[in-house]
């Protein structure tokens, strides 16, 4: 019988050293939010991650809208009493898996990975764990004698022996849904920070007799938490990396893909070429053999094949095939523009549509209009509700 699983995403911390207006989980990372990577990853194995969120709700959710359902929790005890706060929505499943909703990284590969490992072994408990060499403040995996694990021990309560312990816990945990609502009551603030700890939970399984175990993480990229703006900053360059080599293994050419901006949603066609300074934002869609030279932002473009874009803005536009756009065109939304045209330098256009063949090469404002085939239109032009169907040949 197919089982039952659902994801808890925990992101009602303050998140005061980002010093922002914003809910930390909202800041963006290589075009979409953080607590979006992370629900990116849930659905590997769930339609809709619960979300539990504290401060900015009203943003959180008109932000994210459908793809959460929302637990909020009024007063922030810690990690265990966030997974408390949602247990209502839970309580029907057979496994709950918990992350963090400032951990970016997480794929869904690992998610899924971390649900199949949990199910075949039967455990009440499966912890994402690593001993990486350079040892952050994270909560230390403490084992018995017979190495099974027994506890986590939070840095700040660890003793001397303990912050020695080199394998960590990164916050990816999948529990038996029973053996966590088991757990979860039988929590106490007893500990340095006075909060709720979810991390007691394994404590509390193991003294009971229960089964926890642990899978390592491969990939110790995954691991990076957003807590500062420096950390944000490393999470979008990874997350960057992730979609641009994606899109150079099928067939993309990009000149420095450090320098190469590209959103999640973003499909490129075979043999075109990317130049340092774009920026691909939104559903764009490039064609094939086209190139994206230096300096250019596209927001939501469909672009066709073996087109060129140098040093402009395109927003909400449709270019078809072997046209030029640019250098320093400004093509708004509602531009439509064909094949084989030419719309050169200081050229901008709104709510424009550009027959086939038709060239607006310097210094002319298109808007309101309807160009048809084969026009040249000359230096300095302006329309504005126009409607040109005048053929050349
Ligand atoms: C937690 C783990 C620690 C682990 C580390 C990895 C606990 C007690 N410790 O520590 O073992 O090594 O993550 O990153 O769980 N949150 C709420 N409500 C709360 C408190 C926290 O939603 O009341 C959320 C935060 O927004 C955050 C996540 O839970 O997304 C983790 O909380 P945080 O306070 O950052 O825990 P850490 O001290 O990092
Ligand atoms: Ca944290």
């Amino acid at each position: 019988m197919q089982q039952k699983i659902e994801v808890v995403i925990m992101a009602a911390g303050e998140g005061t050293r980002m010093h922002s207006a914003l809910p930390k989980v909202l800041h963006k990372a290589a075009g979409r939010s953080l607590v979006e990577w992370v629900a990116e990853a849930a659905r590997a194995v769930t339609e809709k991650p619960v979300l539990v969120y504290g401060n900015g709700g009203e943003q959180l959710r008109e932000t994210l809208g459908e793809a959460f359902r929302y637990v909020y929790q009024a007063e922030r005890l810690g990690t265990g009493h966030a997974v408390l706060t949602a247990q209502e929505e839970i309580r029907n499943s057979d496994y709950t898996i918990v992350l963090a909703g400032d951990m970016p990284l997480i794929r869904p590969e690992t998610i899924a990975r971390l649900a199949e490992e949990t199910r075949k072994s039967g455990c009440d408990c499966m912890l994402l764990t690593a001993c990486p060499e350079k040892t952050p403040p994270y909560g230390r995996i403490v084992r018995d004698a017979a190495g099974r694990i027994c506890g986590i021990v939070e840095d700040k309560d660890a003793t001397s022996e303990q912050k020695k312990i080199k394998e960590l816990n990164f916050s990816f945990y999948c529990f038996k849904t029973s053996a966590l609502l088991r757990a979860l009551a039988q929590l106490t603030p007893d500990n340095a920070q006075h909060e709720y700890y979810l991390t007691d939970c394994v404590g509390i399984l193991y003294r009971a007799g229960g089964d926890v175990r642990s899978i390592q993480i491969e990939d110790m990229r995954e691991c990076v938490g957003v807590n500062t703006r420096v950390q944000l900053a490393e999470a979008e360059a990874a997350l960057r990396a992730r979609i641009n080599e994606k899109l150079m293994l099928a067939g993309v050419t990009m000149i420095d893909p450090a320098a190469t901006y590209i959103g999640p949603e973003v499909e490129i066609g075979e043999d075109t070429v990317i130049y340092p300074g774009v920026i691909l934002e939104g559903k764009c869609r490039i064609g094939r053999g086209s190139t994206l030279y230096q300096g250019s932002r596209l927001v939501g473009c469909t672009i066709g094949d073996a087109t060129t874009v140098e040093n402009s803005v395109l927003l909400q536009a449709e270019v078809g095939d072997h046209t030029q756009i640019g250098p320093n065109a400004y093509l708004r939304p509602g531009t439509r523009i064909g094949s084989h045209c030419r719309i050169g330098d200081f050229v901008e256009t709104k709510n424009a549509v550009i027959g086939d063949g038709t060239k607006v090469s310097h210094l002319t404002y298109v808007g309101d209009a309807e160009l048809g085939e084969d026009i040249n239109i000359g230096c300095c032009s302006l329309t504005s509700t126009a409607r040109k169907r005048t053929r050349r040949s």
